[in-house]
């Protein structure tokens, strides 16, 4: 639906009176009404660098959601204040991890004696607190665009490393799997839900992968028995899903892939090409839009937009950006100061790494 234009006029009236002290940032998956005010579009990650690239902007208005904000907290200096347009805007699969069930798992490990080996590495989706505990116990970020690298490293820090991947069990299983080379049977789940996360003491000590039972609400949702049907009703169609997907569904696939690396796939295809795309639904009509040369296709009609993604809309953005105006800052997100220097430990671990 087009925008309401006396919202956009108040939008773009709001923008032009804050003018350099403002900086809007807009995640891939958020709705075109909101995109359009976007200083800067990108992933999770792009964003998180895009956010600490900006010191001189005192607001840093973040449409995404809760977990993407905190860290634009952490990665700014103290002096910027950064705004989350809607604080519903939270994220189910950061979630499924809390850090009392985190610290739980780290105990039984600990207690299983295989603490002493692993290397926890969290899911930019995950609240600042679990990305504290990675800092505070030697690991480190990572996002759908750096997992391999992030991996790598992980693997390097000690002698018989395993990694503790939170909270996307998904990513996590692919990334170890089609990138780094381990098998299935290398990984297990650990269910918070279960006693000693479902798991003996002799699986935790086997496993190479110990991957948090979490998974991403949309992503989660594409099936590979509709890969199987795209085939059978688009021939030539090429599968480009986001390493979020169930396992089964990235291995049917032709591509896999961050938000960012989607994008640039189908900027790359020649015209005439024709795709199907498993991610969040405001970002493929928007390619599909842009690209009307191609052939593009949502890979399953029934999962949709990520409902707290879409929870920032056009009248929230102009809630905040006129407050502002007026002198107010409403729904500031802040992380205490402790959560914060941790997590920015695990944060820069990531942007040190190499590529
Ligand atoms: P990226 O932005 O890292 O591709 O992650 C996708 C996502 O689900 C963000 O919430
Ligand atoms: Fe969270 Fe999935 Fe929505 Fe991303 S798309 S914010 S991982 S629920």
């Amino acid at each position: 639906a087009a925008s309401d234009p006396d919202l956009v006029a108040r939008a773009r009236a709001a923008k032009e009176a804050l003018g350099e002290r403002v900086f809007v940032l807009g995640h891939h998956y958020q709705r075109d009404e909101v995109i359009q005010f976007a200083d800067v579009t990108g992933d999770s990650f792009k964003l998180a660098r895009d956010a600490a690239g900006r010191p001189d902007a005192e607001f840093i208005v973040f449409c995404g959601v809760h977990f993407m904000a905190e860290s634009a907290d952490i990665l700014t200096g103290p002096d910027q204040q950064v705004i989350l347009p809607d604080l519903a805007a939270g994220c189910s699969m950061a979630d499924m991890a809390a850090l009392t069930q985190v610290e739980a798992a780290w105990e039984a490990m600990t207690a299983a004696g295989v603490a002493d080996s692993v290397v926890p590495v969290t899911y930019m989706n995950s609240s600042a607190d679990i990305k504290a505990f990675c800092g505070r116990n030697g690991g480190a970020v990572c996002t759908s665009s750096n997992a391999e690298v992030a991996l790598e490293w992980a693997f390097e820090q000690k002698p018989d490393a395993k990694v503790f991947f939170l909270p996307d069990q998904h990513l996590g299983r692919n990334t170890a799997i089609l990138k780094m080379g381990l098998t299935l049977d290398d990984c297990v789940v650990w269910n918070p839900h279960k006693p000693n996360g479902g798991l003996t003491d002799q699986e935790l000590r086997d496993a190479k992968m110990i991957l948090w039972k979490g998974h991403c609400s949309v992503h989660g949702r594409f099936s590979p028995e509709v890969v199987d049907e795209l085939r059978a009703t688009m021939p030539g169609v090429q599968i480009l899903v986001h390493p979020e997907c169930q396992h089964e569904v990235v291995l049917k696939a032709d591509l896999v892939g961050s938000t960012e690396f989607i994008i640039k796939t189908i900027e790359a295809a020649p015209a005439g090409s024709s795709w199907a795309i498993g991610t969040e639904m405001n970002l493929v009509k928007r390619l599909a839009n842009a690209h009307p040369d191609k052939q593009i296709a949502f890979l399953d009609k029934t999962v949709c937009y990520c409902s707290t993604m879409n929870r920032i809309d056009l009248p929230h953005l102009v809630w905040a950006l006129e407050s502002l105006v007026a002198g107010t800052v409403v729904n500031r997100i802040q992380v205490d100061p402790d959560t914060e220097h941790w997590a920015q430990v695990a944060l820069q671990r990531m942007l040190d790494l190499p590529g």
